[in-house]
């Protein structure tokens, strides 16, 4: 009975993350990558200035419209705005569902050189309990596999969507709703139709593993990469290309019972990444068992950061930015991005 109660918050949390025509904001960079983004534009890289960007993030007025989750970091979800609410508690006020980041990140493979394993399953079970006590409800962990001659491994693929699936279902336990994140990276010079084929067999196996391993599909949610040609490859892919690619690719692999997928953005620009979504829904209207949305993190942020600068005097404008993107995913959802509706 207790077990089927669980079930059902985590369902009807898991179809609140994906409902209507918003999607999520990840905020859950490490305190290195945030650090780094911070460096490439002369913002001091300070608890300080990270907690300053992050209360930017959750006030920005009207969020609520567009975003369901926000994905925080651990530093974050611990963090209180300059008048001392909890970020939180912020979210919660705008309707946005908490949620956190709980890989400790991709470490080297052992023996597959240029591969990585994501780590952070030891002490998983007592990291999720504090989590839900913080208010989160439901987590994140990101997979990385790189394409390249002989990439990826096996060994690579199995050993990540091992880790994903016994994350999934310690989340489960806890009662928060995983969000299952195998990113197929973009770095290469490999063909639209090589990212397909990566997919298509990473999502395969990963599947396999969350039903090995006893995850609830209604209580999940996948986010993926887009079907993308490497960045660094001759040939340029349209958008109806990258748009039938990766929703063919995702109706081969991923059960009907998932209730949503929502994209990564993985290095596209803001434009790339919310006009694919919006040819997706076109090109595929009422052909998806699933909701289809996205959580992304530079696509929507990277504009409003570049703005704000590290300085007081441009928060408003900062978080017209931040507003702009997200109602522009959410605009994508409803096949109107770039309409000017
Ligand atoms: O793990 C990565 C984030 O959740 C998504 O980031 O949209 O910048 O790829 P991105």
């Amino acid at each position: 009975m207790a077990d089927q109660v669980k079930t059902s918050a985590l369902i009807s949390t898991a179809r609140a993350l994906v409902a209507g025509d918003k999607g999520l904001l990840a905020m859950d960079e490490s305190t290195s990558t945030c650090n780094q983004r911070f460096a490439e534009l002369g913002i001091p890289q300070t608890v300080e200035a990270r907690r300053s960007y992050r209360e930017l993030l959750v006030t920005t007025p009207r969020l609520g419209e567009c975003i369901s989750g926000a994905i925080l970091y651990d530093e974050t979800i611990r963090q209180r705005t300059r008048e001392g609410t909890s970020l939180v508690e912020v979210l919660l006020r705008a309707g946005i569902i908490p949620g956190i980041k709980v890989d400790l990140g991709a470490k080297e493979l052992a023996g597959f050189p240029g591969e990585k394993v994501t780590e952070g399953l030891d002490g998983l079970r007592e990291r999720l309990t504090e989590y839900l006590q913080l208010g989160a409800r439901f987590a994140k962990w990101r997979a990385v596999i790189a394409t390249g001659e002989g990439l990826p491994t096996q060994a690579c693929m199995e050993a990540n969507v091992h880790a994903l699936a016994r994350y999934a279902a310690l989340c489960q336990e806890a009662g928060l709703v995983p969000i299952v994140e195998p990113e197929v990276l973009m770095d290469g010079s490999h063909t639209l139709e090589r990212c397909f084929g990566v997919t298509e067999e990473v999502l395969g196996m990963l599947f396999a593993q969350l039903y090995t391993q006893g995850v609830a599909l209604e209580g999940m949610l996948l986010k993926p990469s887009m079907v993308l040609a490497g960045k660094d490859c001759p040939q340029p892919s349209s958008v109806d290309q990258v748009a039938d690619a990766t929703v063919t690719c995702l109706l081969r692999t991923v059960p009907a019972a998932v209730p949503g997928i929502a994209f990564l953005s993985g290095g596209q620009s803001p434009e790339q990444a919310s006009r694919h979504l919006n040819a997706m829904h076109i090109r595929f209207e009422r052909k998806m068992p699933w909701a289809l949305t996205f959580s992304f993190a530079r696509a929507i942020q990277q504009p409003a950061l570049e703005i704000w600068k590290g300085q007081d005097a441009n928060v408003a404008a900062a978080q017209g930015a931040l507003y702009h993107w997200a109602s522009c995913n959410s605009a994508a959802r409803r096949r109107q991005y770039g309409t000017g509706v």
